[in-house]
């Protein structure tokens, strides 16, 4: 009995030996499982690799649109520039068609954001402090929408952020200034003047005539490196209000054509000579028209103490002074007036300076006296 139930004990031993086994066969069997799983897994990080690794190869192979934000600086207090964005591609990749049914090619999409469309800009100029901000670029939602998904393996669109500088300005708003004008030069006498200017910190605005542009082109080249203002006094001095319509517009374009051949710009106020404004005028002249608020009467007066006793007795802040750089007297009056105005705490600036800093935003074919 006793042996049969050891033979049992056996027996039961026996099968938890097999089970045993089973157990050590289930583990084998869940080991083999394991490895699949870890197969699978390894295969599919593989193929998402293959597939990332491809992506990204392939996104830098795309033909590439660039969306650059222009970059810009102004001055204190100056109102902030219409910021420009720039898309560009090459040549080839301009004839990739994105839209089939619209018959819409990558030229059609540069053309769009380069009229402004299709994007918004971010930034947080503030124009009163010193520093540099960056305007960041953002798609709207639809075009967005186009480049990751419809578009997405036809062009790879990088957008790259642009800088508005604000620089220090050169007129501070609380302090007195005044805006010296000088007519139907540049003379020679006009860069004795400039020398003054230069000496001084001070600057001017010289409304030119454009029969005189062209032989001081060096004067007007100086006007502008020193931050002087340049103004039109029409080609030859003709009294506007008496000429036909059709010959006032020329009357200011051929002093512009003379200054984009010297400076590469035209000029940006307007003074009509004797000040004569009519209707007519207004509507044929697209600027703001600069007269004055102390006129000195250099050319009657043609003496130097004369005119400079005369303005020093009759400026204030916001005047506009008149004064003719063609005549010696003018530029030798000129000499005394502007280090005694400088030492009497005056900002001497240009015309456009003046109307910002007195927060005056000049108006095409509007008359402006003083500021
Ligand atoms: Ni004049």
């Amino acid at each position: 009995m006793s042996i049969n139930k050891n033979l049992f004990s056996n027996k039961r031993r026996f099968r938890t030996l097999f089970s045993n086994k089973r157990n050590s066969k289930n583990l084998f069997s869940k080991k083999r499982d394991t490895k699949k799983v870890g197969l699978l897994v390894v295969a599919v990080l593989l193929f998402l690799c293959v597939l990332c690794i491809g992506g990204v190869v392939f996104k830098h192979t795309r033909p590439v649109v660039t969306i650059k934000v222009q970059d810009n600086s102004i001055y204190q207090y100056e109102e902030i520039p219409d910021i420009e964005v720039k898309a560009s591609t090459g040549k080839k990749n301009q004839k990739i068609v994105l839209n089939k049914k619209e018959n819409y090619l990558v030229k059609d999409l540069l053309k769009d954001l380069n009229h402004g469309n299709g994007y918004k800009l971010k930034h947080n100029i503030d124009n009163a402090s010193v520093g540099t901000y960056t305007v960041e670029l953002e798609l709207s939602k639809e075009l967005k929408k186009k480049v990751s998904y419809s578009w997405w393996n036809k062009i790879n669109v990088q957008l790259e952020s642009g800088t508005v500088e604000v620089k220090e300005s050169k007129v501070d708003p609380t302090k007195p200034m005044i805006a010296l004008t000088f007519d139907d030069g540049p003379g020679k006498y006009t860069d004795q003047l400039l020398d003054i200017l230069e000496k001084c910190d001070a600057r001017a605005t010289f409304f030119m005539l454009g029969e005189n542009v062209s032989k001081y082109p060096d004067a007007v080249k100086r006007m502008k490196e020193l931050g002087c203002e340049i103004g039109n006094h029409t080609t030859n001095h003709k009294k506007l209000t008496e000429l036909a319509e059709k010959d006032i517009a020329p009357q200011i374009e051929g002093t512009n054509t003379a200054l984009q051949e010297i400076i590469e710009e035209d000029a940006s106020v307007v003074r009509p000579p004797y000040g004569a404004v009519n209707g007519v005028v207004k509507k044929n002249v697209a600027y703001p028209l600069v007269m004055w608020s102390v006129d000195t009467l250099d050319w009657q007066k043609k003496d130097a103490k004369k005119i400079t006793d005369y303005v020093m007795g009759n400026v204030k802040d916001g005047d506009i002074v008149l004064m003719h750089d063609i005549h010696e007297f003018s530029v030798e009056a000129a000499k005394t007036i502007i280090p005694k105005l400088v030492e009497q705490g005056y900002q001497l600036v240009t015309v456009s300076e003046m109307a910002q800093a007195h927060g005056i935003e000049m108006v095409n074919g509007e008359k402006y006296f003083s500021f």
